[in-house]
């Protein structure tokens, strides 16, 4: 499994625990950026890191900003993306059990780093149920279809 990261200044900390991770457990990973904590825009990062995974370069992406919430809303315009932004636990089970996500976004100014790891892990480790769920993926690719030419 290969996971593309991203973060924009006010994520760089809580990208960097989960770099430390991803070493621990040995997962092979690539960090598009930013590197330093001068200022940047999160659009640029979730750009680089969407685009990788849509191209299928890599299998799961993990996006950091403030929030989340302007990284992943930036990712979900590159077709293909669904990128969930996750606060919990559960949400980590559910956007990949039901929603097939393939970017998981988090919030370094909303959740400790503890728990931002073990959302990681079961966002990384829960399957795709498929089934029903397919349909509805099915569903938000005809969205895509009908405005992003
Ligand atoms: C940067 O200050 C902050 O706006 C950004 O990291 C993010 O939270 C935006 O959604």
């Amino acid at each position: 499994m290969k996971i593309a990261l991203g973060s924009d200044h006010a994520g760089l900390p809580l990208k960097k625990e989960i770099i430390d991770h991803l070493h621990d457990i040995e997962a092979e990973f690539e960090d598009f950026g930013t590197f330093t904590s001068e200022s940047c825009d999160y659009p640029d990062f979730a750009l680089k890191v969407a685009e990788e995974v849509s191209k299928k370069n890599f299998e799961f992406g993990i996006l950091v900003c403030g929030t989340g919430i302007g990284i992943s809303i930036a990712a979900n315009k590159v077709p293909g993306i669904r990128a969930a932004l996750c606060s919990d636990t559960f949400s980590a089970h559910a956007c990949r059990e039901h929603n097939d996500a393939n970017i998981l976004a988090l919030g370094q100014r909303v959740i400790g780093p503890g728990l931002a790891l073990d959302i990681v892990d079961i966002f990384l480790n829960t399957k795709f149920q498929g089934g029903r769920h397919e349909r509805r993926i099915g569903k938000i690719t005809d969205i895509e279809d009908k405005y992003f030419k």
